[in-house]
Parts: structure tokens; C-alpha cells; sequence
């Protein structure tokens, strides 16, 4: 099983998706605006207190039902891997032991320029430059996928192994806008998988054979789901 996973799996959590609009200090800015390269080089401050912020909001949530019953399934059936496109650690932090993060983890810090990771740094006040890089001087950067930038190879590879051998696989709480994980479910379903949408709202989403839409929360379809399949386990706790 394959499961593609996007941010409104953490909308319970209290984390805002990508395509809700930003609130407070962040309303004037559009998510593609500060999460590119350009933007760093133009503003450092402001993408580096963004992404404070997020980082912060990261940590703080908790995993929510849908993490949960995600981390049971793995328990309950032969193979799983969750393919993730979210940044917020909450997949493993519920108990997901196979989790591939094609965006990366907002809770790291790098060098910008050699990759170096940063285990430690200071943080600026509200508004100032971003630490920097101990061996190079640099400043430092989340380490996540920017828009232009190119995916973790072996990410992405593992992605895709997942997806050729599945036989079902689960797109949960993404819009599917954002290649390359946006085709990952049509490449299940072309190499005959049954294909399972798990959303909100199925607006935008594709339709097709094999493509079986559930509408509804993800805290509440998974757990679910799941007490369907495997009557008793009710989605939530491992054992
Ligand atoms: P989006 O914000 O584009 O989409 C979130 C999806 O979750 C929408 O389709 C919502 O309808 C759905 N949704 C919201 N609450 C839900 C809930 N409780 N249960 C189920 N579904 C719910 O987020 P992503 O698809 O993850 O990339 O966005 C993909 C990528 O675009 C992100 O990883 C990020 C972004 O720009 C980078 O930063 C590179």
C-alpha cells in the first residue's frame, strides 16, 4: 500500500493548509511568494521568520487521528509507505515507521550554500538576518523543497518504488497541484492499483475508473476506514 499525503492531513492538528489564505502578519503574502530560492536572496528575513513561525507551529501540534490511524494501518497490513509532501514531522512523531518526505523537514536547518546540516544556531530577533553558517558564512535556510527546486533524488525514487508496487494506494488531504507528487496516484492507477481519494472537498480532484472519492475529514475517514476493515481497531493507538 501507498499512501500520498498532503497538508490537510494536518489541518486537524491546527496547521493551515497551503491553498488557505494566510491570516495575521502573513496576509499580504501568497505561500509561492516565500517559499522560492529568489525570495531568500531578496528578503532573507522575512522567508527565515515565515518559516520560524511554521517550524514553531510544527512543533507544537500534535499528531491527529488521521496520523494515528495511518500509523495502525502500517501495523495491519504487509507493506506500507507513506509519501509525504508535508514538512511537519507529524507522520513520524504519530509512529510511521516507512515515511518518505519529498519536501523535506521544516524542523532542520542547513547551510544555503554547501548543504551543511546546522544542529545548532541562535535565533535573530523578529525581522533580522538569519543565522549563519559556522564553516562558511552563509546564512542558513530550512531544509525543505523550494518551488524551482529539485526533490530529494532518493525521495523521490523510493516514492516511486512504492507507487509501482502497490496495490492500493491512498491520496489523503492534498490538492494535487504540485508536480512531481501530483501524478503519483494516476501512475498507481495506470500500473492497476485501486486508487482511494480521502478529502474535503472533491473539487479539482480527477475521477475516473478505478478512482474512489471519500469525502470528509481525514481524522474521520481513516479511523473509519479502518474500523471497517479491521473491526476493533479503531484507527487511533498502536498494539
Ligand atoms: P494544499 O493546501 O494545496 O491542499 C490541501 C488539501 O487538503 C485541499 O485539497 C483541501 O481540500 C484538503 N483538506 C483540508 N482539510 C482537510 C481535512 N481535514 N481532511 C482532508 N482533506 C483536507 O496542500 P498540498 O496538497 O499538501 O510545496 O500542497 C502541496 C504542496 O504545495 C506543498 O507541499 C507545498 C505547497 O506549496 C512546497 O512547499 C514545495
Amino acid at each position: 500500500m501507498a499512501v500520498l499525503t498532503g497538508a490537510g492531513v494536518s489541518a486537524e492538528s491546527g496547521l493551515p493548509t497551503f491553498r488557505d489564505a494566510l491570516t495575521g502578519l502573513w496576509a499580504k503574502h501568497r505561500p509561492e511568494d516565500l517559499a522560492t530560492p529568489e525570495a531568500f536572496e531578496r528578503n532573507p528575513a522575512l522567508v527565515w521568520d515565515w518559516y520560524r513561525m511554521r517550524r514553531e507551529a510544527a512543533l507544537r501540534a500534535e499528531p491527529n487521528p488521521a496520523h494515528l490511524a495511518l500509523a495502525r494501518l502500517e501495523d495491519l497490513v504487509p507493506r506500507l509507505t507513506i509519501i509525504t509532501q508535508n514538512v511537519d514531522g507529524l507522520h513520524r512523531r504519530a509512529g510511521s515507521r516507512t515515511v518518505v518526505e519529498l519536501h523535506g523537514d521544516i524542523t532542520r536547518v542547513r547551510c544555503s550554500r554547501e548543504s551543511t546540516p546546522a544542529d545548532t544556531w541562535v535565533e535573530p530577533p523578529a525581522g533580522g538576518e538569519p543565522p549563519k553558517c559556522d564553516g562558511c558564512g552563509a546564512y542558513l535556510r530550512p531544509d525543505v523543497v523550494w518551488f524551482g527546486e529539485t526533490l530529494p533524488e532518493k525521495a523521490l525514487h523510493r516514492a516511486w518504488a512504492a507507487v509501482y508496487h502497490c496495490d492500493f494506494f491512498l491520496a489523503v488531504g492534498t490538492s494535487n497541484l504540485v508536480e512531481p507528487a501530483a501524478t503519483l496516484p494516476w501512475l498507481a492507477a495506470a500500473q492497476g492499483a485501486m486508487v482511494a481519494v480521502v478529502n474535503t472537498t472533491m473539487d479539482g480532484q480527477r475521477s475516473g475508473i478505478g478512482i474512489h472519492h471519500l469525502t470528509g475529514a481525514a481524522g474521520e475517514v481513516l479511523p473509519g476506514l479502518l474500523e471497517s476493515a479491521w473491526p476493533g481497531s479503531g484507527g487511533v493507538g498502536r498494539g
